[in-house]
């Protein structure tokens, strides 16, 4: 029989590809997802590429009631768990709001999973758990800090998730951390789709490459790194959603929990990004260099090894797919908001 996964956050850039990767590797799967930053049509595209409807439990993971709900109505045998705030930027302005959702919601969701016996979970972590890294690669054994309210919720998470396990046998965790998501499923039906002004860089140079925006910002050029600007370890979403697949697989065989590292272990720059885009899709992205962003560090690098040892998972997709996905989903959006006009 297969095992029946609850996905937080579900309907989310992350979480519907996940969503697909889990039908396709034979799990079932219900959505919990209040649509704060997805929308309703992510869960028609995902039916349509599951083959079957997906259940969609509509509600905040900051309501207690409501959590304790889902888990009345169905029996999970694990979670994982993506429903979050995840700008940096967003974060400074509103601590609070992220700590109610981020460290609120991860209550919630402990507290009535631990209540139906399920104690199988996914965590969606971050890279920002290293602040500025000193070591780069950065392995998970480096120093851990915060340097936003942002990262101080997913840091906050972890060490309450390795507290809640330490407290109580039977937890099975699986920490990822993820470098810099990109890309889109290859049908062009799901991919990153933010509500409001995008701040990241892949969705600003698609919107920058179909003339919505006239320019992209660099964001310093005077970095430590070979050409001055930023570097990120990015990984096709595809490949992290893989990822995920593993690191459940490997929770239900009863390999016990693990912490690692979700990324494809090269570092690419802006300037270097612009010029793959250009490359895979012909389209131009006229650029200007700008100050530093504030609170940005020069680099992040994965160090692999961990999820290749313990889950034995290696990002495949380069950046030209990463590109390419990115390119023909922003064009199929296009095409379906011309034909609703
Ligand atoms: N950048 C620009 N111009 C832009 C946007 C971004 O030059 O308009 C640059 C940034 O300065 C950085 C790189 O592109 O050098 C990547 O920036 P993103 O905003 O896409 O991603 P970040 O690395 O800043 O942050 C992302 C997530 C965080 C996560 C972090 C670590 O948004 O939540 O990756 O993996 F913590």
């Amino acid at each position: 029989m297969s095992r029946r996964i609850l996905l937080t956050g579900g309907a989310g850039y992350i979480g519907s590809h996940c969503c697909v990767a889990l039908v396709q590797a034979g799990y079932d799967v219900e959505i919990l997802d209040n649509f704060s930053n997805a929308h309703a049509r992510a869960t028609d595209a995902i039916d349509l590429l599951c083959g079957r409807h997906i259940p969609v439990h509509h509600g905040s993971i900051t309501d207690p009631a409501f959590i304790a709900g889902v888990f009345g109505r169905s029996a999970f045998d694990g979670i994982v768990h993506f429903a979050a705030r995840k700008s940096v930027a967003d974060s400074v302005s509103d601590p609070i709001g992220y700590f109610e959702t981020n460290i609120g919601g991860l209550i919630n969701l402990t507290r009535s999973a631990r209540a139906a016996g399920v104690r199988t979970l996914v965590f969606s972590s971050s890279a920002t758990v290293y602040g500025a890294p000193d070591i780069v690669p950065t392995p998970e054994t480096a120093p851990l800090m915060f340097e936003n309210p942002y990262g101080f919720t997913k840091l906050t998470c972890e060490q309450m998730l390795q507290q809640i396990a330490a407290s109580e046998d039977g937890w099975s965790l699986g920490i990822l951390r993820y470098f810099n998501p990109v890309g889109a499923h290859p049908s062009g039906l799901i991919g990153d789709d933010p509500c409001g002004v995008p701040a990241n860089l892949m969705p600003i140079i698609v919107k920058v490459a179909s003339g919505e925006l006239a320019e992209l910002q660099v964001f310093g050029d005077d970095y430590d790194t070979p050409d001055g600007t930023g570097q990120r370890d990015y990984i096709h979403v595809s490949d992290l959603a893989e990822g995920h697949v593993r690191s459940l697989d490997a929770l239900l065989s009863g390999k016990g929990s693990h912490l690692c590292n979700l990324g494809r272990g090269q570092a690419t720059s802006v300037l270097e990004m612009i010029e793959a885009f250009e490359a895979a899709t012909g389209k131009s992205v006229p650029y200007r260099i700008r100050p530093r962003r504030p609170g940005d560090v020069p680099c992040y690098l994965a160090d692999v090894r961990a999820a290749r040892d313990i889950l034995g998972f290696t990002a495949t997709r380069g950046l030209d797919e990463m590109c390419r996905s990115s390119w023909y989903w922003t064009e199929q959006q296009l095409g379906r908001n011309r034909a609703a006009d």
